[in-house]
């Protein structure tokens, strides 16, 4: 990645501003009134931690999470794990090379809206195997298996995954039952949909970048699936766009917090009371970075549309039902090629 193909390049409507804003960030909510150590339904008491996550994405989509229960040394093997498997040679990393007929495993050549992105990737799903569509055309009804592919170094990368991979399914259940209270609806009203959950972790490593005003991490989109729950280290980058008036704000590092973001899914099925909100990744030119982001999404049978409870005919679905496993396999399509359209988004189900 030593010079810059035009690949990477952004329109200069999208090249990020080197001095950034960083007033007024994201809510920081703290999670300990609702001990995510436990199983326990959310209490009474907790009402007031509801009304924060409501708040948040409702005005941000987006907010940061202290005292969540996930052990700090989970993650640290997991971050530490990364950093050895980033840092072999090309030829290493890509015996688990993503290819065509493998979707997980190693790449470093993902297109967001068909510009390249300024990293690397590693990327692994929770449910071994993960039940998919086996393509994207809507009416091949025929189903695929999605396995990981782990790497043979570092040795404890698969466990390290594994483990905290099971913490971040804990904590994103509670997070699904605050954001279903926070909407009126019982705490276990999304858990369904999560059964043969397409979850995935992914891990990113953003190495330093010679042109950090003309490329980008990651370009300028919005996450498709449930809700998103990121690790990001201390170098900073993520930038996500504000509501009020449209200025790309910076999520500064906080340590041993999660940031949190409302994905597609949740928009819909909150009829947009809720909103994904679009997010980018600038690079530097003297640090590399890493974030491990985990993609909370349901069974790829689930059918998205507004919820019952929240349509009437003051304010009626204004989307149609969608298939998510025909949206994520799309989704995967695009991503791993540049094509001449735009890949596939909540709008197009607009009524
Ligand atoms: C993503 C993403 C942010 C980051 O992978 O979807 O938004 O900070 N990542 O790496
Ligand atoms: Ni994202």
């Amino acid at each position: 990645m030593g010079e810059v193909d035009p690949a990477f390049i952004q329109d200069p409507e999208h090249r990020p501003k080197i001095a950034f804003t960083e007033a007024q960030g994201i809510p920081l909510i703290d999670l300990s009134p609702i001990s995510p150590q436990s199983s326990d339904k959310v209490s009474a008491v907790d009402e007031g931690v509801v009304r924060e996550i409501g708040d948040a994405c409702k005005e941000w989509g987006f907010f940061q999470v202290i005292n969540h229960g996930v052990p700090l040394e989970k993650r640290q093997r997991i971050e530490d794990a990364s950093r050895k498997f980033f840092a072999q040679s090309l030829e290493e990393k890509r015996k688990v090379r993503r290819n065509d007929k493998e979707v997980l495993g190693y790449y470093d050549t993902e297109h967001t809206k068909n510009v390249r992105d300024w990293k690397e990737v590693f990327d692994f799903t929770i449910e071994e195997p993960t039940i998919i569509p086996a393509s994207h055309e809507p009416d091949d009804k025929e189903v695929t298996e999605w396995t990981n592919q782990w790497p043979d170094y570092p040795t404890e990368l698969r466990e390290a995954c594994q483990e905290y991979a099971q913490e971040m399914v804990k904590l994103a259940y509670k997070l699904m039952e605050l954001v279903a209270l926070s909407l009126g609806l019982p705490g276990d009203k999304f858990h369904g949909f999560f059964k043969d959950q397409t979850s995935f972790i992914r891990l990113n490593h953003y190495p330093p970048c010679p042109a950090p005003h003309l490329a980008l991490g990651v370009g300028r989109h919005k996450d498709g699936g449930g809700l998103t729950i990121l690790a990001q280290d201390d170098v900073g980058g993520l930038e996500v766009k504000r509501k009020t008036d449209g200025e790309w704000i910076r999520v500064n590092p906080t340590p041993d917090a999660y940031i949190i973001n409302v994905g597609d899914i949740i928009q819909v099925w909150s009829n947009d009371k809720y909103e994904s909100v679009d997010h980018r990744v600038m690079v530097n030119s003297k640090r590399e970075r890493f974030s491990i982001p985990f993609f909370f999404n349901p069974a790829h049978y689930t059918l998205v549309k507004p919820l019952e409870e929240l349509t009437n005919e003051q304010n009626p679905a204004k989307y149609r039902e969608y298939s998510w496993g025909k949206f994520i396999t799309n989704r995967k399509r695009s991503n791993f090629q540049k094509l001449n359209v735009e890949n596939i988004q909540i709008y197009h189900f607009r009524i």
